[in-house]
């Protein structure tokens, strides 16, 4: 029996991917071998990574002026990539600056990388607030290299209501648990990137869109697997690309576009937010922590609105194994927050969560009245 997955990455894939992956897995396009024992330099695998570039280009709307690449590292080495190729200076050069807004963990973990390369500014932050929402940000300095912000936080649950602007700054977003999941103007950004294994395909492949202007820009001792120019001259294949990725994520995409693209997506993932959201404002033991304006349509952390003690964690962990024993799984919170959270990427079918929402109403009867009760709000992360 397939459960529903509700895991912030790696995630559910489509069933009808994972059913023609079965289906192809020892003989792909008719060629005798699995896409796993295929060289990435053969006949029979250039059509595989020129249908995912094609299809990537089409549904997320890719103009011509942006190079699309399929590379290693997960969206963590990305940043490290971004500050080295369009921050690094040569030996003796005075520092760039870096613009980034602080909306949560991985966004830390991009200013972190980036510090060591370049002069950092936070230009707003949420902090003050456990990250549960995202702060009005100012315009980046116009010497800035780059302006980069978190586009959907998958621990905390906000993403950006809006596209900031950036001015002549190229923006930089880090996209990962939420590509794919609604239309997006890529032409506002400079650099998008995401790590494939939530709305993309497996772990394992990670896809950056970057305009032609920013590649070529890094100085001569950032190591060749790190530099933009490389991987775009060489089409992805600077060395072996992760090959059975790129063709899920074809997969993946063939899928999309068969839904009716990202207008359809999106149309989709709302209603699937939507029926959380209102089951969570409404319910008397759970609730959102994060700020209406922001709330993310892929990641959905809630709590207990009972908020202290040790009751909290009994209740915390029965619910979530209760629920794995009802075939939801992976509903708690990341580590670092706690709480519990369901992750609905475009795969996780609108019946997971109707089952979902069925399920805490059940459990929310099995609390007891003192944990329910109105003196009790909602206190966020
Ligand atoms: C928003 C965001 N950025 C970066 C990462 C790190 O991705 P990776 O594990 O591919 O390096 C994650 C992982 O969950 C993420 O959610």
């Amino acid at each position: 029996m397939r459960v529903y997955n509700f895991s912030a990455g790696p995630s559910m894939l489509p069933l009808p991917v994972l059913e023609r992956a079965a289906a192809e897995m020892t003989d792909a396009n008719g060629t005798g071998q699995s896409v796993m024992e295929m060289s990435h330099r053969s006949g029979d695998f250039k059509p595989i990574i020129e249908n995912a570039e094609t299809l990537l280009r089409e549904i997320l709307g890719i103009p011509g002026n942006y190079r699309v690449l399929f590379l290693q590292g997960g969206a963590s080495l990305q940043f490290s990539m971004i500050p080295l190729n369009l921050a690094g200076v040569e030996q003796g050069e005075q520092k760039k600056r870096i613009t980034l807004v602080d909306t949560g963990i991985w966004a830390k973990k991009a200013a972190d990388e980036a510090a060591k390369y370049a002069e950092l500014r936070v230009a707003a932050s949420s902090a003050d607030k456990a990250y549960t929402y995202i702060p009005p940000a100012p315009a980046p300095e116009p010497e800035s290299a780059y302006y980069h912000i978190t586009w959907n936080n998958t621990i905390v649950g906000t993403k950006w209501p809006a596209i900031p602007g950036a001015g002549s700054v190229p923006l930089a977003a880090d996209i990962s648990s939420a590509i794919l999941s609604e239309p997006l103007d890529v032409s506002r950004f400079g650099v998008l990137y995401a790590g494939a294994q939530k709305n993309l395909g497996p772990a394992g492949t990670t896809v950056v869109v970057i305009r032609e202007d920013l590649i070529g820009r890094a100085p001569s001792w950032v190591p060749a697997m790190l530099r933009y120019d490389i991987h775009c001259k060489e089409a992805s294949m600077y060395n072996t690309p992760p090959c059975y990725g790129i063709y899920i994520i074809g997969l993946v995409l063939e899928w999309l576009k068969n839904l009716g693209g990202l207008e359809a997506m999106g149309k989709i993932n709302r209603k699937k937010a939507a029926l959380i959201y209102d089951y969570l404002d409404s319910s008397r033991a759970f609730c959102s922590p994060v700020d209406k304006s922001c709330r993310s349509l892929m990641n959905i952390p809630f709590i207990l609105r009972e908020t202290e003690g040790p009751q909290k964690k009994e209740i915390e962990g029965r619910f979530v194994a209760e629920a794995a024993g009802a075939g939801l799984v992976n509903l708690a919170g990341h580590r670092l927050v706690g709480g519990m959270r369901a992750s609905i990427y475009n795969a996780m079918p609108l019946e997971g969560v109707e089952a979902l929402i069925r399920f805490m109403e059940r459990f929310e009867k099995t609390i007891g009245e003192n944990q329910c009760s109105a003196r009790y709000f909602c206190r966020g992360l």
